[in-house]
């Protein structure tokens, strides 16, 4: 059978027939579009239809507290900086996502948060690392995910800095998937004639698209992988106690996490779902579980995620093979208009598909809430004004003695 006879009953089997026109395509960008098509994994579609899955028995996670910590910190820290300069530790920058809240066009990590100066999010991070690398006398090597739509940016704009003086022999890049999307009955946008809409497919791909690079396989001696994301401008990276503190408790995996003092703050949890860690939606918590108050006042489901992890590789190989779940997310979506041109909709018009990394603490069956100072680890800049902003970051910024 043809290839073209045998795409079209694939998207006919699919209800995506719309896809199978070519008119007024030239032959490159018909060869383009056909390996396109040819690329889609339509199991995804099915996401659309599966019933979220049913919560099981929800309890709070016990945590490692600030207190708690402070009282092992140097054996901890011993710990940490050992796998550190043995090279057992490896970094994952998260940085593919659009950053459509903060509204920028360049990478969120070439955003500049400065006042009087330039001081951008790369460089806050990047200073945080060489300062872990200058009190363990040794580099971490440091991957960068991108994706397809500012891998080139994100490239330029480090180089052009000199990666803010990191060594470039311990940088490395790689970019995650894209994804198509899908309009509210289903079908498949285009953003163009001969063009699908394609958009990063979430955080949790990054394990793939990172043994798929053939970066990981650079650093064999990498045992644990400290993944975080691109906004938190105060979170320390690579920090020997969190380190330290996770490989001594025997779990697969670690999670900062800061008390949530406030029972309506919008936050992911982590609890224990049928005993084993998993985060938590905010809306998924009953009002009485949000409010419940242990014997010394503070809330019973506290932890907080901040989006930094540490992975053991074992766990993260024993995962590779589980298809991790995919999020079906309604959102704006720029795509192809009657007249052919590619606009921006006033309202959702479709769905993206995503897979999280909050997904990874249930399936690394074990994992330690480590907690942090909100006030010293937490600032993320999501929005352009308002909560979590750049005027909050910045601060926090300034609290914690930072020059902007
Ligand atoms: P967010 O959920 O805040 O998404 O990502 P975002 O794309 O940065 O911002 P919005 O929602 O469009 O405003 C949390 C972290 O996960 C990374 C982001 O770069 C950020 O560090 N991420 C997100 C990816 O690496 N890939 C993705 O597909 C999505």
């Amino acid at each position: 059978m043809k290839l073209a006879q045998k795409l079209a009953q694939k998207l006919a089997k699919y209800g995506q027939e719309h896809l199978l026109s070519f008119d007024g395509l030239n032959e490159t960008e018909c060869d383009a579009y056909l390996s396109q098509l040819e690329a889609i994994d339509f199991g995804l579609l099915e996401s659309l239809h599966r019933p979220l899955p049913r919560r099981g028995q929800i309890s709070p996670a016990p945590l490692l507290t600030v207190e708690e910590i402070a009282q092992r910190r140097e054996e901890y820290e011993r710990a940490g900086v050992a796998a550190l300069r043995a090279g057992k530790v490896a970094c994952v920058l998260l940085a593919g996502g659009q950053g459509t809240r903060l509204g920028t066009k360049d990478p969120k990590g070439a955003f500049d948060i400065g006042v009087t100066k330039p001081v951008y999010i790369f460089e806050l991070l990047i200073r945080n690392l060489l300062g872990v690398c200058e009190r363990c006398g040794a580099y971490v090597p440091l991957l960068i995910m991108t994706s397809e739509k500012n891998d080139a940016a994100t490239k330029q704009f480090l180089e052009a800095h000199t990666y803010f003086g990191y060594p470039a022999a311990y940088v490395r890049f790689f970019t995650q998937e894209l994804l198509p999307c899908v309009d509210l009955d289903g079908k498949i946008m285009l953003e163009t004639r001969g063009r699908l809409v394609l958009s990063p497919g979430g955080n949790g791909g990054w394990y793939a698209s990172l043994m798929k690079s053939g970066v990981a396989q650079e650093f064999p001696n990498a045992e644990w992988y400290n993944v975080f994301g691109v906004d938190n401008v105060l979170q320390r990276i690579a920090d020997p106690v969190f380190i330290g503190a996770t490989i001594l408790s025997g779990a697969q995996s670690g999670s900062k996490i800061v008390a949530k003092t406030d029972p309506e703050e919008h936050v992911g949890m982590l609890c224990l779902e049928d005993g084993k860690p998993a985060v938590i939606e905010y809306f998924e918590l009953t009002s009485e579980m949000a409010h419940a108050r242990d014997g010394d006042g503070n809330l019973r489901y506290r932890c907080g995620i901040v989006l930094n992890y540490l992975f053991s590789k074992r766990m993260l190989e024993n995962i590779a093979t589980q298809r991790i779940p995919v999020h079906v997310v309604k959102k704006r979506i720029a795509c192809m208009g009657a007249d052919g041109k590619t606009r921006m909709p006033e309202t959702e018009n479709g769905y993206k598909f995503e897979t999280l990394i909050l997904d990874f603490v249930n399936l690394a069956g074990s994992c330690l809430p480590f907690e942090v100072e909100r006030e010293k680890e937490f600032a993320p800049v999501k929005n352009r004004t308002g909560k979590d902003s750049v005027a909050t970051a910045r601060a926090l910024l300034r609290a914690n003695g930072m020059e902007l």
